[in-house]
């Protein structure tokens, strides 16, 4: 949410980096877009609410360029979205500029007293404005930018990235987070700040990574990094292995789509990673022991969304392989809710983009308590990958859709890993499960493609129901936490009413809502509780739903009781989410499609939601 880029160089050409880096941040959501840079020694400030193309065509002026600038794609919070609110924020006599990501909590108890004692006058209804007056309050005391921002921030509560720049120090850029992403990247003749690595890739693949409290002072010829007391800290340089056309469309008309495709080569390398050649488990970088392992008595999986659908599955195989007691969460209940955490729990933190507010707060919670925490995590040096005692990586690659599908089964993977691990290290499964669950999860990839084969088949059923303003979707097992994916992925692309819920609680209540043409989604692939979902299927249909059954290739009795039935291969009960889920997410994109919406950037969502 909100996207953030700084560069200071020694030409002209601001505007153009600034807006590239502004677009390859879309992925996180926005509602309007600013830009303000340094010209002829004052700062220009342009801002426009709705596309980044609404904020270009005011910028067209040659004129208006530099070799220092601040941008912002902003994500409402305090304020509607509108040219006022938007970034960049300046103080009274516009010579401090602001852009901020996330929340300054105490922002009203600023605002008063910048009202009471300097006589401000406010411009938007943002709690970000307050920076950018403090900033210029504290700068006329001591006429030192970063000596003003260090105080500032130490005035702030809540969470923010913020990228400043002043026309009195017209060389620099000076960032600050606290809970937010920043990173600085390392230019020839120029350098960057950006909430995230693709803002600036196509110039530098080299990247310092800012700390919470830590304030990172940019300038054309070098990246410094101090702390709170301006003593210079020393960070290593990361080197971005990935490259822009990773984050680019590669001929698929969506990122969602070319994201589908992914998976199987984003299983296989997740699998690569951790899998030696005779198939053991790997655990490079863990530090977790097989003592550490046997002392743990519950385990409590956390996270939001898509994320937090990757729990529910990753509950059932440790509770099905390990048998360790399994707790799956959502973060934002889960830090509020007093559980029972100890030195014996073992904390999963799962998140595409390691910067989900309430996930790292769950995640803080747990370690202040004594749990141990292991996170499952996509990108690289993130928050939550920071913060965590170890890291089991997905190797899903950049995920730019808002829509998360990669992301989901590479968690998946972690999730079977990490179970096979533990149940191996309790001596809870013999080796031939083992050896059976490895090569089940080897073979997920080229199942994946015969899936495939079948994308015109589920185009055609998504172009017939795409009218269709509500769908349900039921499973058992491990089927009814794919049921609920399914329904995310359809609702957030094509805004459909979708619901999911278990086969077997329908009777207790939502089966009232059944009608002729109903339309159920049932995911039956599950063989030991096929006759279960048959029969739930039967009282469906006598209540005139139309079905469209998910089931193994030869699943006779759920393909004969269903009015269509999408097949996937063959595969063992435990791994077949990797396979459920996907017809699924084709069938949300082309149903997206067909209704048109804005598949990569659903209305209301961000792609990383870095406030509560
Ligand atoms: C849905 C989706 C979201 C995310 C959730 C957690 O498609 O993408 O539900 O899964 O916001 O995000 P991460 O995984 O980045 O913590």
């Amino acid at each position: 949410m909100c996207g953030i880029v700084g560069y200071v160089g020694e030409e002209t050409g601001a505007k153009d980096i600034i807006l590239g880096g502004l677009k390859s941040l879309e992925y996180r959501g926005y509602d309007s877009a600013g830009i303000a840079m340094i010209c002829d020694k004052k700062i220009v400030t342009k801002k426009k609410v709705g596309v980044i193309s609404n904020l270009e065509k005011i910028i067209g002026d040659p004129e208006f360029d530099s070799n220092i600038g601040i941008g912002h794609t902003r994500w409402a919070t305090h304020g509607v979205p509108s040219d006022l609110n938007a970034h960049p924020h300046c103080n009274m006599d516009n010579t401090v500029a602001v852009v901020h990501n996330g929340i300054i909590e105490n922002y009203m108890e600023i605002k008063e007293e910048l009202l009471r004692d300097h006589d401000i006058t406010f411009k938007s209804e943002t709690d970000s404005e307050v920076i950018a007056h403090l900033i210029g309050v504290y700068y006329d005391e001591c006429g030192d930018l970063h000596d003003a921002v260090t105080k500032a921030t130490k005035r702030m509560r809540g969470t923010y990235a913020i990228v400043v720049m002043s026309s009195k120090e017209p060389d620099k850029i000076i960032g600050v987070r606290k809970d937010a992403p920043l990173v600085a990247g390392i230019g020839k003749g120029c350098n960057f700040l950006a909430s995230d690595i693709p803002a600036f890739l196509k110039y530098s693949g080299q990247v310092y990574f800012i700390e919470n409290n830590e304030i990172v002072v940019v300038t054309k010829d070098e990246i410094k990094i101090y702390d709170e007391d301006k003593k210079e800290i020393h960070r290593d340089v990361f080197h971005v292995t990935w490259d822009v056309d990773a984050a680019e469309k590669a001929g698929y008309e969506h990122f969602m789509l070319k994201e589908i495709h992914e998976q199987p080569i984003g299983i296989e390398e997740t699998l690569t990673r951790r899998l030696t050649d005779s198939g053991e488990i790997n655990l490079d970088g863990i530090s977790m022991t097989k003592e550490d392992i046997e002392k743990f008595d519950k385990i409590y999986i956390v996270a939001c969304g898509t994320a937090y659908h990757a729990g529910l599955v990753g509950k059932y195989a440790i509770e099905k392989m390990a048998k360790i007691t399994v707790e799956t969460d959502v973060a934002s209940e889960f830090r509020y809710r007093d559980p029972l955490i100890d030195e014996k729990t073992l904390f999963i933190a799962i998140s595409q983009s390691g910067e989900t507010q309430d996930t790292l707060q769950a995640l803080r919670l747990a370690k202040s308590k004594g749990a141990r925490v292991l996170s499952v995590v996509n990108v690289i040096g993130s928050s939550v990958a920071r913060e965590s005692d170890d890291v089991f990586y997905t190797w899903a690659g950049p995920e730019i859709a808002v829509a998360s599908t990669k992301a989901y089964t590479t968690q998946l993977v972690c999730m079977y890993l990490i179970a096979l691990y533990m149940a191996r290290t309790k001596g809870t499964i013999d080796n031939a499960y083992y050896d059976r669950m490895i090569t089940e999860l080897k073979n997920i990839p080229e199942k994946l493609e015969m899936i495939f084969s079948q994308e015109k088949d589920i185009e055609k059923i998504a172009e017939e129901f795409h009218r269709n303003n509500e769908i349900f979707f039921i499973g058992r097992g491990v089927d009814s936490t794919v049921s609920l994916e399914g329904s995310l992925k359809l609702k957030e692309i094509s805004y459909i009413n979708s619901f999911a819920i278990a086969a077997g609680e329908l009777k207790h209540g939502t089966i009232a809502l059944v009608e002729n043409g109903t339309l159920f989604f049932a995911l039956a692939t599950q063989d030991s509780l096929t006759e279960k979902m048959g029969s739930n299927i039967e009282e469906i249909k006598a209540r005139g739903a139309y079905v469209i059954s998910i089931a193994k290739e030869g699943n006779e009795l759920i393909s004969n009781l269903s009015d269509r039935c999408i097949f996937i291969p063959k595969c063992a009960d435990e791994v077949s989410p990797l396979l459920t889920v996907v017809p699924l997410q084709i069938f949300a994109y082309y149903v997206a499609k067909f209704r048109g919406c804005n598949i990569d950037k659903p209305k209301n969502l961000a792609k990383s939601v870095t406030v509560e």
